[in-house]
């Protein structure tokens, strides 16, 4: 029998669950979970909370509470929320827990002694006003490697590389927002380079990995591995088993996944079979399978696998990191410091958490990003799961409950047609079991609304409302082949919304968690209670749920401190020719959102901008104002309008402001 042992990353406990969570690492396993018990495999799917890492202590102290009381609310949150969407793991534990911390300290423990993890002194940033080290993540500035700014001191999120925090250029601190200064400190590394022949050796055998995932280890590893820092200087998280050793903590992403076995452990014991995690975790034949978003991929294939390989168990190695990209929301990123969420707390107030799993799954970001938004979310479960899958549902059970007393049954003679029909769900059905084995749930199901819509259409040529006049026995076949298409869907179904396809078992008589297996079978079926499966969702539900979502998201509006650039000399600045001009004309260029075409005086004549600000200002509330303008920019075309400097303005948050001297001023007035 073939054995799994499923896991999804371990989500932090220091805040609630959105819903690009959920698409990334959860549902995608949940499902794969589902449709791999569908065909009777052994399945473990593990999980638990991420409870250590800087974030949850200055939590904490922000809030004046410990960090085991942020480590409680959140894990239960996201507990609740997973449970409302019917995400069921067999464990779900969490990482400050005693017996992970006596794993953990095993795993350092093995490793030094088997000469991966050395010390080094160095230089780390300090924050001198709240006189501690800094945490890397509360490090900004600019990308060592793209240039970008806004990286953090870990990694960067514009090209996804791991940074060291001492390259960043331009460093702040994120907590008082001052320059941080390079304190001496001395930590534990672990000596990634020694792994990298193991690692290339095995990642030979990887060559069904996504190409996303893929790619990213392969830029890794040319690159070349160095040494990486494990230990942290601070009080949360996991002691560093060395006597004497104070203030210092195994970094987050050390223990962190670990926690995999240690849930497993924890789940052993709680079946009462303490020795059971070793059929998983010490069998080389179980697949192990890490569900994760994509910025957790040099973690989970360099990181951690070496954690292993330097264990005197031999444990299993990862046998598929299926990563995912990201979920947008309404087209913008989601942001938690932002608002800018649909936390699935609030969502599971107001719809059924299945409708989320749903609307998920079938536009899920497997090979690039995709969006969620609130009209497409309506759309699907109006026009797709009612109007499509339910309707199916609907027609045939009413249809045999009013003529055939609710038994669909074989007909003695099969059609040709009726054969064809249900040779071609077959078809699709196959074509299913291999996009749900390899991660492609969206077109997964894609493929099972056209068995539906098969239905549908099958229904309307065969017309059993005209039939069942004259000919009853064609009635029937239309029924039967109807009824069998609804109870392979009833099957292929289940890992997406197993609660809705349990109900419709139910009605139809059959056992309630289904099997691949039966889709073979024709068993008859005799309805009861029967009642529609799903409901729609009206416009007003929608409207309402944009307009929460751009209130939150209003209310928040926290200041990101940009990072100061680099210094210039004073002859640099001066190379500008600032200006006070007066605008004369403003009109929008057609086609564009954001551009303006402005004509103002500066002094000496008249010239034109191209500004993007159509935005925030209307043509008649720039007209007549004197606004500031850089005027010895090099010209260039937008548009097809050359554009002759540039209208200063500053942005604040999502606003832009044009800057306007207090008093008036004559044009060309100029400015330094
Ligand atoms: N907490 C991490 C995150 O949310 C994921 C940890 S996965 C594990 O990005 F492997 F470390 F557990
Ligand atoms: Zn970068």
């Amino acid at each position: 029998m073939e054995k799994y042992l499923v896991t999804s990353a371990l989500p932090y406990a220091n805040g609630k669950l959105h819903i690009g969570h959920v698409a990334g690492a959860y549902l995608p396993a949940d499902i794969f979970v589902r449709y791999k018990r569908l065909h009777n495999a052994d399945v473990l799917y593990i999980c638990g909370t991420d409870e250590h890492g800087a974030p949850i202590s200055i939590a904490a102290e922000k809030e004046g509470v410990t960090p085991a009381d942020i480590v409680e609310r959140y894990h239960s949150s996201i507990k609740n929320s997973f449970d409302g969407l019917n995400i069921e793991f067999d464990n779900f534990s969490g990482t400050s827990r005693k017996a992970h911390h006596e794993l953990s300290q095993t795993f350092f423990t093995e490793l030094l002694e088997n000469g991966f993890i050395s010390t080094k002194t160095g230089k780390q940033f300090y924050d001198e006003k709240e006189k501690r080290f800094l945490p890397d993540r509360y490090i900004e500035g600019v990308c060592p490697h793209c240039g970008k700014d806004g990286a953090r001191g870990d990694q960067c999120d514009a090209c996804g590389k791991l940074i060291d925090a001492e390259t960043l250029v331009n460093p702040i601190s994120k907590i008082s927002g001052a320059t941080p200064i390079l304190k001496e400190t001395f930590h534990w590394c672990l000596d990634l380079p020694k792994f990298t022949e193991k690692l290339k050796t095995w990642l030979e055998t990887k060559e069904y990995w996504k190409e996303n995932v893929v790619n990213f280890i392969m830029s890794w590893l040319k690159e070349g591995l160095i040494e990486r820092a494990i230990t942290r200087d601070i009080n949360w998280g996991v002691p560093i088993p060395i006597e004497g050793v104070e203030g210092k903590v195994l970094y987050v992403w050390f223990d962190a996944p670990i926690g995999y076995i240690s849930s497993t452990k924890e789940w052993a014991e709680s079946i009462g079979e303490p020795e059971k995690w070793k059929d998983y975790w010490l069998d080389q034949e179980t697949r192990l399978i890490h569900f994760i978003g994509k910025d957790n991929i040099p973690f989970h294939t360099i990181i951690w696998p070496s954690l292993l390989m330097g264990q005197n168990e031999k444990y299993i190695l990862p046998y598929d990191v299926p990563a995912n990209e990201y979920l947008t929301l309404e087209g913008e990123k989601i942001s938690t410091s932002k608002n800018w969420a649909i936390w699935v707390e609030d969502f599971l107030k107001d719809f059924d958490g299945e409708y989320l799993r749903y609307a998920i799954a079938a536009n899920a970001p497997e090979n690039k990003d995709a969006d969620f938004n609130w009209k497409e979310f309506q759309s699907r479960i109006n026009s797709e799961l009612n109007n499509v899958f339910g309707n199916l549902v609907n027609r045939v059970f009413t249809f045999t409950q009013k003529r055939f007393e609710g038994v669909i049954a074989k007909p003695g003679k099969v059609s040709v047609k009726a054969k064809e029909t249900l040779q071609e769900a077959m078809d699709l059905v196959v074509a299913i079991d291999e996009a749900f084995n390899t991660y492609q749930i969206r077109k997964a199901i894609k493929l099972i609304m056209d068995i539906a819509r098969r239905g549908n259409r099958y229904c309307d040529e065969t017309q059993p409302w005209k039939t069942i006049k004259e000919t009853p026995e064609d009635t029937k076949e239309t029924l039967y082949v109807c009824g069998k298409l609804i109870q392979m869907i009833s099957v292929i179904f289940y890992p997406v919304i197993p609660t809705h396809i349990t109900k419709l078992r139910v009605m139809m008589g059959l056992s309630e968690i289904p099997k691949w297996d039966e889709i073979e079978e024709t068993p008859t079926i005799t309805l009861s209670d029967i009642a529609p499966l799903f409901s729609k969702i009206e416009d007003k539900q929608v409207e309402e749920q944009i307009a929460i979502l751009t209130e939150k998201s209003k209310a928040v509006q926290v200041k990101e401190v940009t990072p100061i650039k680099a210094n210039i000399e004073f002859d640099d600045f001066m190379k500008a020719d600032l200006r006070v001009v007066k605008v004369l004309t403003a009109e929008k260029i057609k086609k564009t959102d954001k551009l303006l075409k402005v004509e103002v005086d500066d002094g000496i004549g008249t010239r034109t901008v191209v500004a993007g600000i159509s935005k925030h200002y209307k043509p008649e509330d720039l007209i007549g104002k004197n606004v500031v303008m850089l005027v010895n920019l090099n010209p260039r075309k937008l548009r097809g309008v050359e554009s002759q400097g540039m209208i200063l303005a500053c942005t604040d948050g999502d606003i832009l402001t044009v800057l306007h001297p207090e008093k008036e001023v004559s044009s060309g007035s100029t400015i330094s």
